[in-house]
């Protein structure tokens, strides 16, 4: 494979002034995420970031073709949410959010509720992606113990992921990640994700285990598993298992962190449903990728079974972070941007121009799939390939040498660009797949 001989592109050069590099610096303390170490030790010292553009330490351009795990949707550094959060900075950073409240916060729940799905009406906060997972499952057992049901039980799909915090990992999919922590797991019953051809086997595996009584909520990310590599499914198919489940009492959780935001061409994926989620789960780009935060949100009814004289039915779960104000504010400020005409008409325009792309790319020798759904478009290589081996590896450094920070999982290359990004921005990373592809 020609890919191979291509020279790698040294990431860890001696700055001018002859002292260590950020990359060579990093190497002494610094643990990342998601890393075997002794394989992959160096790391691209990214030292600026505006608009599409990712600047490294070199002084080295790369278009952010998966907006930074799918964060930064309206652009690093992005002006209107950059002096939103300056503004508030001066007036409140931080204060307890248990007994106390703030307008950065008030106002955020206003906007949010003029969004999410009609059946949402709580917000619970919180800082990343797992731990809104993990709140939702605890919020969905808890809801079921409150009304004096013992309903153990949750529901996931295969191959799902959902995070890294034990309620997170317990209803992920069995990888990597979670394998050494099998044993200390929540009970989790998976099926298949729904397709055509397997529908009416799940739905006959799905309505026995929720017609056992012992389930309390069914987990999913709805029409994309992201970290699956961007595998779709319809949203007909899912549909009709939150109606079954809803029939059997057992609570719908819409885990929207990486498909929230309008990368599905509407504001979330749940809006290709009838039967809407009961619990929905926030983060990533809820910020615009400015500042972490995290939200779970529900119904009324969800909420009302947590109301009691008895303290202990209270729902006793919190982050000393709750509703920085700071994260309050991006969040208002993102909302303001993904609502404008520019915004939508933008994924309108990304989303067309990756149908024109995955009708091209699709034709190729070397491309078994494709599919794409809002701005996010993927493509399977027709070459097996290990998630994390080399001839991955290979891709990846390829795309960086060409100015495209695009990150394959396994043999599948998705892109998930900034809602900003250029017809030429789009157009440079299309044609740098194409020659990859020519390569292997
Ligand atoms: C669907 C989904 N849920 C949860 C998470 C976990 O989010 P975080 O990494 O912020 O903990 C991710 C992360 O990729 C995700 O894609």
């Amino acid at each position: 494979m020609r890919l191979k001989k291509l020279e790698k592109r040294n990431l860890d050069t001696t700055n001018r002034k002859g002292s260590m590099t950020l990359s060579e610096r990093d190497q002494k303390h610094l643990w990342h995420p998601l890393t075997q170490h002794k394989l992959h030790s160096k790391h691209l010292a990214v030292t600026a970031a505006k608009g599409v553009w990712l600047y490294d330490e070199e002084g080295n351009s790369y278009i952010d073709g998966i907006a930074s795990w799918y964060t930064c949707m309206y652009g690093h550094c992005n002006e209107y949410i950059t002096q939103k959060i300056t503004a508030q900075l001066f007036k409140l950073d931080q204060v307890v959010f248990s007994g106390f409240t703030h307008e950065p916060a008030v106002k955020m729940s206003e906007k949010l509720m003029a969004i999410l799905p009609v059946n949402q009406q709580k917000i619970f906060f919180s800082d990343n992606g797992s731990t809104s997972v993990d709140i939702a499952v605890k919020m969905a057992l808890q809801y079921h113990f409150n009304q004096g049901e013992k309903r153990l039980k949750i529901i996931a799909l295969e191959h799902a992921f959902h995070g890294d915090t034990f309620g997170a990992m317990s209803v992920s999919g069995l990888s990597v990640y979670n394998g050494p922590f099998e044993d200390f797991l929540l009970n989790v019953d998976r099926i298949a994700v729904p397709n055509q051809d397997n529908f009416e086997a799940v739905k006959r595996k799905f309505t026995s285990f929720v017609s056992s009584g012992e389930v309390a909520a069914f987990i999913f990310e709805p029409l994309v598993q992201g970290a699956a590599a961007m595998k779709m499914y319809d949203a007909k198919l899912l549909d009709e298992l939150i109606g079954i489940a809803k029939q059997h009492h057992v609570l719908a959780i819409a885990d929207e962190v990486m498909t929230g935001f309008g990368k599905t061409g509407k504001y979330f994926a749940s809006d290709y449903l009838q039967n809407l989620p009961d619990i929905m789960c926030l983060s990533k780009s809820l910020t615009g990728g400015v500042v972490p935060m995290a939200l779970t949100t529900c119904t009324q009814k969800i909420y009302d079974a947590f109301l009691a004289d008895d303290i202990g039915k209270g729902f006793f779960h919190g982050h000393t972070y709750s509703a920085n104000p700071l994260g309050c504010t991006a969040v208002s400020a993102g909302i303001d941007l993904l609502v404008s005409d520019e915004i939508q008409q933008n994924i309108q325009r990304i989303s067309k121009q990756h149908q024109l792309f995955e009708a091209k790319i699709k034709q190729h020798p070397k491309v078994k799939a494709t599919r794409q759904l809002g701005v996010i478009v993927a493509l399977d290589l027709a070459i097996e390939m290990d998630r994390y081996g080399a001839l991955r590896d290979q891709l990846f450094s390829f795309f960086m040498e060409n100015g495209v920070c695009l990150r394959p999982l396994g043999n599948t290359i998705y892109i998930l660009p900034p809602f900003v990004i250029s017809d030429v921005d789009l157009q440079k990373i299309y044609s740098t797949i194409e020659k990859a592809l020519s390569l292997l």
